[in-house]
């Protein structure tokens, strides 16, 4: 069987809905307020590199481990849902199949605990001020 990677059409496949995921996650005021120190050239790439890795694509992701990431973030379970809906908004947009859609979630289900760090459906809550964003990218 050919693996995810191809199935979601490969890599222009995978920048067009991170590109679109973005811009969904900057509009959605229960989350964005989290991206306030983020670099989001940075982000994007490495969102890209980590999907085309993780459904089996050509990419290295070389970015931080999502516990390192996200560590001092205090992203609530209610604004992990948050995102995920975003997701799922955007893979309906390029009317990715069901069977595909569940295959990425199930990828991204399990880090689940590594990102949220308060067990809370509260979204909208704040960044703490002493979280240290990744350095921006070198371009
Ligand atoms: C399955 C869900 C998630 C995945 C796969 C994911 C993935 C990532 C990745 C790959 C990075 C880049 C790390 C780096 O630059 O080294 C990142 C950073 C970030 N994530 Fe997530 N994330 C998820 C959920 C969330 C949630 C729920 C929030 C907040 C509501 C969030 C907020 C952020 C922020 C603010 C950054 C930038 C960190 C910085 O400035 O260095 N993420 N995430």
């Amino acid at each position: 069987m050919s693996s995810l990677y191809e199935r979601l059409g490969g890599i222009g496949s995978i920048t067009a809905v991170v590109e679109n995921f973005r811009d969904r996650v900057a509009g959605d005021d229960r989350i964005n307020q989290k991206f306030a120190k983020t670099d989001l050239a940075r982000l994007r790439k490495m969102l890209i590199d980590q999907v085309c890795e993780a459904t089996g694509g050509p990419c290295t992701y070389t970015g931080r481990s999502m516990k390192d990431a996200h560590a001092g973030m205090k992203v609530t379970s209610g604004e992990f849902d948050a995102l995920v809906e975003d997701l799922v908004a955007t893979l309906n947009h390029f009317k990715v199949g069901k069977p595909e859609q569940d295959e990425v979630l199930a990828v991204l289900g399990p880090l689940k605990g590594d990102i949220v760090e308060v067990d809370s459906s509260q979204v909208r809550t704040p960044l703490p001020p002493t979280y240290e964003p990744a350095p921006a990218l070198m371009r």
